[in-house]
């Protein structure tokens, strides 16, 4: 079957079957709400026409956009028979931390290999609650990427060699998996705003706005597609412009499509806009426009985003709005939030300096 005037496109109960059909392990609250952000969007001229949807409150362990993806990669584990799972990042990695609390939930062993490359402490945020929820850390001096990948390889190895059943989330299994989680998304997304008594009152974005190294943006743009939903989905890179982001996601899109039985043709790579403009000095590297957005949507919308993916992604999106380039006259725009903001204790410094430029004295003895 198509959708009337989208080539591939198979319509919301066709994708809605193909969907069910991947092993799931029950974690997250979804659907995850849709709501309208008034107060940031008059202040940016928007009118009222700016939304958010909140993986942030995903519903596990402080909630982020990778326990739709945790469902469905640890459904996959637990299929296989896994009684381990093995996956890293950085030392402040919120995936981690989603999935350390999952593995709790599920029975799992959880063993880790964080990344010190990237001068965020060991004592704070995503890796207390990592080591509170029972994961094994295992920490390397060097940065994410191959060698890291290799460690993470050996480790499952080992653990193998001693009886053990474990599950390597790596790439590209996780990043197709998770892609397959966010057409999921884009599904449950369109569901929200075709409602007419819902916060659009049933008209559709024509632009999503997010943080995106994989999943989310490729999800989202291979769902709309295959929904036969016209939006625009503007990626921001965490990460600088050495990593091929836009090329993993047009990958990650096919991939996905392939697994869902829908044409690879959906999603061309000249489909794939995302840019590494707002990364400053690099991953995980805060920039004084990302603070002072975190800083504004908390105060506009008492909502907290993060300073390594959510926060650089609002500074694009308030950048563009105010030079009057982010959408086009009366069109809805959808901000992904990705969750990541257990990771503001870990940058109490950064955020402390950017309050302090901003209010001057903080807390006033009386
Ligand atoms: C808060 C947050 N936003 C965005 C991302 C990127 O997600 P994706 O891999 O789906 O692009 C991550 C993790 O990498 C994250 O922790």
């Amino acid at each position: 079957m198509s959708v009337a005037g989208a080539p591939g496109a198979i319509g919301p109960e066709a994708l809605a079957e193909r969907l069910a059909a991947f092993p799931r392990a029950g974690l997250g609250t979804f659907p995850t709400p849709l709501e309208r952000w008034d107060r940031l969007a008059g202040q940016l001229g928007l009118g009222d026409r700016l939304l958010a949807k909140r993986e942030d409150l995903s519903g596990l362990a402080f909630g982020g956009n990778k326990v739709r993806q945790l469902d469905l990669l640890l459904g996959d584990a637990l299929a296989q028979g896994a009684d381990t799972i093995v996956h890293g990042g950085a030392l402040q990695s919120n995936y981690c931390r989603m999935l350390a609390a999952a593995c709790a939930r599920l029975g799992l062993d959880c063993q880790l290999v964080l990344s010190r490359a990237y001068g965020q402490p060991d004592d704070q945020g995503n890796v207390l609650l990592d080591l509170l929820a029972g994961a094994t850390v295992h920490t390397i001096d060097g940065p994410l990427g191959a060698d890291h990948e290799a460690v993470k390889a050996r480790l499952a190895e080992r653990l193998r060699e001693r009886g053990r059943r474990p599950y390597l989330i790596t790439y590209p299994r996780s990043e197709t998996l998770g892609t397959v989680a966010f057409v999921e998304a884009a599904l449950e997304t369109l569901a929200q705003c075709d409602d007419p008594a819902g916060p659009t009152g049933g008209r559709r974005p024509e632009l999503l706005v997010t943080a995106a190294v994989g999943s989310a943006q490729a999800g989202y743009l291979l769902g709309s597609r295959a929904l036969g939903w016209e939006l625009r989905v503007r990626g921001i890179a965490p990460l600088g412009a050495e990593y091929p982001v836009a090329e993993t996601i047009a990958a990650a899109a096919g991939a996905a499509a392939e697994l869902l039985g829908l044409p690879r043709a959906l999603v061309a790579r000249a489909d794939v806009d995302n840019s590494a403009a707002h990364v400053g000095g690099g991953y995980a590297v805060p920039t004084p426009e990302g603070l002072a957005a975190i800083r504004r949507v908390a105060r506009a919308e008492g909502v907290f985003l993060d300073p390594v993916y959510t926060g650089k992604a609002m500074a694009a999106l308030i950048a563009d709005a105010e030079a009057g380039a982010l959408a086009r006259e009366h069109e809805r725009v959808l901000f992904l939030h990705t969750g990541g903001n257990v990771a503001l204790f870990a940058y109490a410094p950064q955020l402390l300096d950017d309050l302090r430029a901003a209010d001057g004295a903080l807390l006033r003895p009386l």
